[in-house]
């Protein structure tokens, strides 16, 4: 999508998230939120959703798109290097990512943003895929960011 257009979108899904969201103190229906209105309005998003740390493990949330992964084997795949490195992890292509987890075949490229509580502390992450190479850049990161912080 051209970056243009893809920051307008943003701007506009961030202001109607900020409504939204602000309606709920649950979290778990915050990102029901979330991961509904992205997944819709950006039409790159072929799988959007959470997955969440429970004792150790990581566990998949609110989600749109095909049937996934339930559990992501510790320390492996792009969702687990998000949650190591404490930081948004872009990948243009997963078939070059070492330990990725092919929950979906068809599935190209990825985005996985930690998400923290009112702690710092790192929940899980939101995690995008797309059916084509190379979908998410700098600008998805920002607002991919700046979306969670409203849970
Ligand atoms: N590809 C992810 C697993 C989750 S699915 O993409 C929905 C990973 O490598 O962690």
């Amino acid at each position: 999508m051209d970056k243009n257009k893809k920051k307008g979108r943003y701007e506009r899904i961030y202001k109607q998230l900020e409504e939204l969201v602000g309606k709920s103190d649950n979290p778990i229906s915050c990102m029901a939120t979330v991961v509904a209105v992205l997944h819709h309005k950006m039409e790159y998003f072929f799988w959007t959703g959470f997955y969440l740390m429970q004792d150790g493990r990581l566990l998949v949330g609110p989600y749109q798109g095909p049937v996934a992964c339930q559990e992501l084997a510790k320390n492996k795949g792009v969702c687990w290097s998000g949650i190591n490195k404490k930081e948004t992890v872009i990948v243009a292509d997963v078939h070059q990512f070492p330990d990725h987890i092919a929950c979906d075949s068809r599935s190209k490229s990825e985005i996985v943003v930690p998400l923290r509580n009112r702690k710092d502390e790192i929940i899980g992450v939101l995690d995008v895929d797309s059916k084509d190479l190379a979908s998410f850049d700098e600008i998805d990161a920002e607002w991919l960011e700046k979306i969670i912080k409203l849970i």
